[in-house]
């Protein structure tokens, strides 16, 4: 490969991001990182036959443990390792194919870098050449907002930093199964009536790094989307996001949390939801282009 394939490279990311902000009524959204200082593998080499092996098991993974997955797959230093999440109102069909989505196009979208990360609509892909679990990490990270602005930024404001703090610490306690809390409130008066919010960290966070990530994103969320109708701060290790209306599943919301006491590991799943095609969950929203903005 010669280094004149580099710009060409470069710029299909750039098309990539910018078909996704024109396409947002695809439940498929997509953002992503190739992490260009991770080093690279070569066409057909093992590294590629490892991270070829996750991508195509998650199709079929058996276990569900809360759409929570710490992979890893070969021997150094071809070991690929990878740390996946779904939103947690997830059933596990819906993850498993939105995990399998999101890495087989995680690939396409970064070939050949060794370490990638990548967000879509309801679940979180990243996979490296080292050992990613538990580790909380500033990069990379993003944020996407809806251009429309609410009516009353200030009183909306307070009302969805005090939703996100309770979310934040209701994520950070819920467990060491599953750190996800979502919930809704009333912003007064104005446009949007009500504001609707879910705080998620990857469970191999300990709730001091979990409250950490996400106290980090509150402070992202404030300087790149104040008085936005929606938006969403993505980070390896938390994501954070708001938007005008019901974007998740209240009813999974209020299934019990995993209990704090030791538990055998794995975990059975909980019932799944077969059958649930609503996959339409959180397009809606998404009709108004979303703006991005790396690193603000
Ligand atoms: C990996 O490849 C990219 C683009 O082809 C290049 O910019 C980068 O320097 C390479 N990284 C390493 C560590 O070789
Ligand atoms: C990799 O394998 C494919 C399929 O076997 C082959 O078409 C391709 O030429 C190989 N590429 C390299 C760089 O060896
Ligand atoms: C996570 O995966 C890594 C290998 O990538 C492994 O060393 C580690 O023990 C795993 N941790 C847990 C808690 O499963
Ligand atoms: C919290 O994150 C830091 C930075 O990655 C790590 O060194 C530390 O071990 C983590 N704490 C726990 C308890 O996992
Ligand atoms: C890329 O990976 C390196 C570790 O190899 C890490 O230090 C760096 O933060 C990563 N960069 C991004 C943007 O993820
Ligand atoms: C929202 O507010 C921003 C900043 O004040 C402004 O630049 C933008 O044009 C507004 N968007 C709409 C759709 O009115
Ligand atoms: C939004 O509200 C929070 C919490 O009350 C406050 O700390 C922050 O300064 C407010 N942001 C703006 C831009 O007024
Ligand atoms: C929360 O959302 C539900 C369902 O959309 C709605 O009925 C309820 O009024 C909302 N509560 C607040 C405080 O906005
Ligand atoms: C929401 O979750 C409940 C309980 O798990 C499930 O019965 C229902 O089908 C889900 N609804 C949607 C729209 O996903």
């Amino acid at each position: 490969m010669g280094s004149s394939t580099f710009p060409l490279f470069l710029s299909s990311i750039l098309l990539s991001f910018a078909t996704l902000t024109l396409s947002q009524l695809d439940p498929s959204y997509f953002l992503s990182n190739c992490n260009e200082t991770s080093g690279n593998y070569t066409a057909n080499s093992t590294y590629e036959a490892n991270l070829n092996t996750i991508i195509s098991g998650f199709s079929t993974l058996t276990e569900f443990n809360y759409g929570f997955f710490n992979l890893s797959t070969g021997e150094s230093p071809d070991q690929v390792h990878s740390i996946a999440l779904c939103r947690g109102d997830m059933n596990q069909a819906d993850c498993n194919t939105c995990l399998s989505y999101t890495a087989t196009e995680l690939k396409r979208v970064c070939p050949f870098n060794k370490a990638a990360t990548a967000w879509s609509e309801l679940c979180l892909v990243r996979y490296a050449n080292r050992d990613l679990y538990g580790r909380l990490e500033n990069d990379p990270r993003t944020c996407a907002y809806n251009t429309m602005n609410v009516s009353n930024p200030n009183q909306f404001n307070r009302t969805l930093s005090d939703l996100l703090v309770d979310l934040s610490n209701e994520a950070a306690t819920a467990g060491p199964l599953r750190k996800y809390a979502a919930g809704n409130a009333s912003t007064g008066s104005g446009n949007p009536e009500s504001v609707y919010a879910t705080a998620q960290c990857t469970p191999d966070m300990d709730q001091q790094n979990c409250t950490t990530c996400l106290q980090y994103a509150r402070d992202e969320l404030q300087k790149c989307c104040y008085g936005r109708i929606g938006c969403r701060v993505l980070r390896p290790n938390c994501v954070l996001r708001f938007e005008s209306n019901l974007f998740y599943n209240q009813t999974a919301v209020l299934l019990p949390s995993p209990p704090l006491s030791p538990l055998p590991s794995p975990t059975p799943s909980p019932t799944p939801n077969r059958g649930n095609e609503n996959k339409a969950t959180g397009a809606v929203m998404l009709v108004i282009a979303l703006l991005l903005c790396w690193i603000c």
